[in-house]
Parts: C-alpha cells; structure tokens; sequence
C-alpha cells in the first residue's frame, strides 16, 4: 500500500515531486499547519485516498467534500491490511490554509504497521511518552524531527531515538528553509553515542527499502 503522510509539495522549496502525479492509497495528515497538510485535499480529491487526521482536520476536509476519516490520540484505524495509531505529539495546529486560521484540535503523530513498524513522529518537541511509544509499539523505523525552533532539535532527537530503540532513525523536518537548517551528519554522530539505532540521511526524492 501506499501511504502518503504531509504531503507538502506546492511551494515546498525541497518537494522533488508533483502532487499531480501522486497516486496513493491514503493520506495520513499529522496537523493542520500549511506545510503538513499541504496538498492532502487536491491529491485526495483527485484520487478518492482518505485523508486519516485527528477529528478536527477531519471534519474541517469533510465539510469541503474530501473523504475524511477523523481519529484522535491513541486510537487505531485500518485501511486494508495497514493499521495506522495515532500517537501524541507536542506542538500546536492551526489549520492555516484558511484565512483566518481554523482550529485543527491536536497536533499528533503516527505509528503505521504493515508488518514493518514506522513511527512519524510529525512535529513535535521530545517528551517522556516517547519511551511507551518504544515500548507499546517496538517500532522498526522513526522519523523524527530535528530542524529545531518548530519542532525538537538534533539533541532532543537523538535523546528520543534512544528511548524509542527503532533499528532505524530517519530525521525531518530540517533545511526546508533557512530558519530550519541543520546538519544531518551531526545527528548521526550524536544518536551513534547514545543507542544502537542506525541514522539513515534521506534526500528530497530518496528512497529506502526495508
Ligand atoms: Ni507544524
């Protein structure tokens, strides 16, 4: 299955890919600021994805005719053989799409399962939960955000990678923009002296194979 998570493409100075030729079977949105929801409701309009979001995006893309299926923290829902549990996530979400904003409820993350285990933390500052989430979920790939001033940064995310124990760590959410800049390298340096947890630096367009 494919499984398209903030798709963030028109305008994204790094997006490699054309939300037109996007053909997943869903959407995961982990909130509802632009550069996360992005392009979710033309790519699902389009293609008839559902777009998996916390209950209050959910509703929001309901009500302008996009297939929605609205969930909350903690809870569990299947597309086919893919289940996706939304985890907790510390960060704010206005759905900033519209003018004036709209409230977007709670920020969130995900741990999808299609027999191999990936956490997407989405945005979100380090917090102590991460261990149960390394716990509950065993998770076999997380990526975590280290951009820093939005999100956590490399040392909180290494600090999560050592808590969650996934055999792989791919970090996000940095050098979109200047105001995000970091160096992937250093983070590998810094989670290599905590944990096991191999760091694999993905470029725009990169693909791994688990
Ligand atoms: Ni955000």
């Amino acid at each position: 299955m494919k499984v398209l998570i903030d798709p963030y493409l028109r305008g994204n100075p790094a997006a490699p890919a054309s939300a037109e030729k996007l053909e997943p079977d869903a959407i995961a949105v982990t909130h509802g600021h632009a550069d996360h929801l992005g392009d979710a409701e033309d790519i699902a309009r389009r293609t008839g994805s559902p777009v998996l979001a916390v209950s209050e995006v959910a509703r929001f893309l309901d009500r302008r005719g996009v297939l929605s299926e609205g969930m909350n923290i903690g809870g569990t829902f299947r597309v086919a053989d893919v289940s996706f549990t939304m985890t907790q996530a510390i960060h704010s979400s206005d759905i900033t799409v519209t003018d004036p904003p709209t409230c977007g409820g709670d920020a969130a993350g995900f741990v999808i399962d299609d027999g191999i285990r990936v956490y997407h933390a989405g945005d979100t500052a380090l917090f102590d939960d991460m261990r149960l989430i390394g716990d509950l979920y065993r998770p076999d790939v997380a990526l975590l955000p280290i951009g820093d001033r939005y999100t956590m940064g490399m040392r909180e995310a290494a600090i999560a990678a050592s808590w969650i124990r996934p055999h792989l760590v791919i970090p996000m959410h940095y050098n979109t923009w200047p105001r995000i800049s970091q160096d992937p390298a250093e983070f590998r340096e810094m989670v290599e002296m905590l944990c096991d947890s191999e760091v694999v630096i993905l470029e725009p367009g990169d693909s791994l194979e688990c």
